[in-house]
């Protein structure tokens, strides 16, 4: 079911992406014609969701190398306007830099860089199966799960994150619900994860996202699971504002919480959560809602994208290789370099 959409791909006009702002009213798809044209697409969130990032930016780079030719300076200067377009999600910097090792490895060949951004694709259709696949680990049949934000295809190149867990569950019978925060302000959860749990046609209801500290209390959620946009080299997790707080409910009401990502969103340099830029954007995201005021216009606005939630917090990580558990530091170097979990 979730497979009749791309989030995106590269056609012969650009990088043709759908635009998530646009959802659940309209499934239309925009073509972003040069490197700025997807700079600015992950800026303004038309692209969003840390692995569907990183892939826009990787067919960025292609572009911006047709752009430049051999002009190196230019082509290094769009690189970095792409890797600069959102500072939290680190498949965005790791996407820049594996394409940028890639030009230079092979002399700048518009072919093989095109050929890494397709990889870069498929590689992270595979790790969202796999790691779906391992987080049924974690799951009983009948349970409840609550995740925050949207980590499904829409947020990746295919099938999801956190939500690609879900929906594995959910296709093998495990007669999972789910309930979805709708994770203010861009409602991502209530515009974007309600849409793709309708589609695939999972028992789910959307709930605000003060209603989670209720229902946790009420022994209504048995796990919750989210997704990630870097994870420190601790474990501490960067991702959508909210989370920090739904994992400090979930730790008082002893209920497991799990981070989904593929190995791409560890940032092995970032040693811990306090280390992590946080963005953070525009007041009128805040003060609207879909462009109707809620609030006095020139009200002050505190809106930071993301939060991060200590290690301490977090009960595993699933990934493709399998879920690492404490003590993070060590078992992800261990992951990280190839062995089993
Ligand atoms: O601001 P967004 O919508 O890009 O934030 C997205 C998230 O926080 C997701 O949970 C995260 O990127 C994981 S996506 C598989």
């Amino acid at each position: 079911m979730d497979e009749d959409f791309r989030t995106l791909e590269f056609t012969p006009d650009g990088l043709r992406m759908i635009d998530q702002r646009l959802l659940p009213g309209v499934l239309e798809y925009c073509t972003a014609a040069s490197s700025e044209d997807v700079a600015s697409a992950i800026r303004e969130m038309i692209v969003r969701g840390a692995p569907a990032i990183g892939a826009a930016a990787g067919y960025g780079v292609y572009m911006a190398l047709l752009e430049a030719g051999d002009d190196r300076e230019l082509f290094l200067r769009k690189c970095g306007l792409i890797r600069n377009a959102r500072p939290t999600a680190v498949n965005l910097m790791w996407a820049v830099d594996r394409m940028m090792r890639k030009a230079e490895g092979c002399g700048y060949s518009p072919e093989l860089l095109k050929a890494e951004a397709d990889a870069i694709v498929r590689e992270d259709i595979e790790a969202n199966h796999a790691l779906s696949k391992a987080g049924l680990a974690v799951i009983s049949k009948g349970d409840t799960i609550l995740t925050h934000c949207n980590a499904g295809a829409l947020a990746a190149c295919g099938w999801g994150t956190a939500l690609g867990v879900i929906k594995e569950a959910h296709r093998s019978g495990m007669e999972i619900s789910v309930y979805a925060d709708e994770t203010r302000p861009r409602l991502q959860g209530a515009r974007l994860t309600a849409w793709e749990l309708m589609r695939a046609g999972i028992p789910a209801a959307l709930i605000p996202d003060s209603a989670a500290a209720v229902l946790m209390r009420g022994g209504k959620i048995d796990l919750v699971i989210i997704g990630a946009d870097r994870i420190a080299a601790n474990g501490d997790t960067a991702n959508k504002l909210g989370s920090f707080m739904l994992s400090v409910i979930a730790k008082e009401y002893g209920i497991p919480f799990y981070v989904a990502a593929p190995l791409s969103t560890i940032d092995s340099a970032t040693p811990d959560g306090q280390s992590i830029p946080i963005e953070e954007r525009d007041a009128d995201e805040v003060r609207c809602i879909e462009g109707i005021s809620i609030a006095p216009a020139e009200m002050p606005v505190y809106n930071p994208a993301f939060d991060v939630t200590p290690h301490q917090n977090i009960t595993g990580i699933i990934t493709e290789r399998g879920i690492i558990y404490p003590p993070f530091g060590r078992n992800i170097e261990r992951i990280k370099s190839g062995e089993k979990p």
